[in-house]
């Protein structure tokens, strides 16, 4: 079995879930389920599993991800403590010196952390071209960053953020950055950053919307969309496609 197999868990009767680093590095992954049904636990094993093999970074709306620091020595970068300037050199510095980091946007407010979570992403994009190392990019939450829709946030939020989004999931891959998103409602992700994803996890959802949407990305036929309706209720039990 090669090195860069990480374990996800087990498949009940059929032994451990396997996912390849190398390939995950190579393309970019779309994680999507209901509230609860297991994507940033799903995210935290991934990242727990790989932290000691591939740099990582990930934008944190919540804090579910600061107890990386205790286990594994990510750096976590409290949003509420940095400016805008601050954050976007950081995203640079942090791929000079090959850190993990966490940046946590807890508490602050939509148009914040959208303005702190572009500042962030455009250093580590903006990095000269010596400093392209692999790193993962997660980012839980995708849907605050890459709205489908204009909502209540500024218009120079929501294009900064948008624009980072997009420029990690379009053009991320030369440079390095592997783009990992998460989202609860497929719907309301901009359609052009979930179209760049090349690997899919489904868990369970019902709007009609979001599992057209999810069938539409795994190339199912809408009538089939359903499936996602009736995906058994325990976590992590998505629909893998790769
Ligand atoms: N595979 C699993 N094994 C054990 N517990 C799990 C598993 N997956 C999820 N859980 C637990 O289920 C609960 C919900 O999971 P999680 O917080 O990951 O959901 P989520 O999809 O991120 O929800 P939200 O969209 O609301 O953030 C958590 O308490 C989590 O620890
Ligand atoms: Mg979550």
């Amino acid at each position: 079995m090669s090195s860069n197999m990480i374990v996800m868990g087990d498949v009940p009767g059929g032994g451990p879930a396997r996912m390849d680093l190398a390939e995950l590095l190579a393309t970019r992954l779309l994680v999507q389920g209901n509230s609860g049904s297991g994507k940033s636990h799903l995210l935290r094993r991934l990242l727990e599993q790989s932290a000691r093999m591939v740099q990582q970074a990930i934008i944190d709306p919540e804090g579910d991800f600061v107890s990386l620091a205790e286990k594994f020595g990510h750096l976590v970068i409290d949003g509420a403590e940095c400016s805008e300037m601050a954050l976007h050199a950081a995203g640079e510095r942090m791929r000079m010196h090959r850190a993990s980091v966490v940046l946590n946007l807890e508490g602050l407010d939509a148009d914040q952390q959208m303005k702190w979570a572009a500042a962030f992403l455009g250093g580590m994009f903006e990095a000269p071209r010596d400093y392209w190392y692999p790193v993962l990019v997660v980012v839980d939450e995708a849907q605050l960053f890459a709205p489908a829709a204009a909502g209540e946030v500024s218009d120079e939020a929501r294009r900064a953020s948008l624009g980072a989004m997009t420029n990690l999931m379009c053009r991320g891959r030369k440079r390095g950055l592997a783009g990992i998103i998460a989202t609860q409602r497929l719907a309301k992700l901009a359609k052009n950053v979930a179209a760049e994803a090349s690997n899919f996890l489904m868990g369970r959802t019902f709007l009609d919307i979001d599992m057209a949407r999810a069938a539409d990305l795994l190339g199912m036929e809408r009538r089939q969309a359903e499936a996602f309706r009736d995906l058994a209720r325990a976590p992590l039990s998505p629909l893998v496609r790769p």
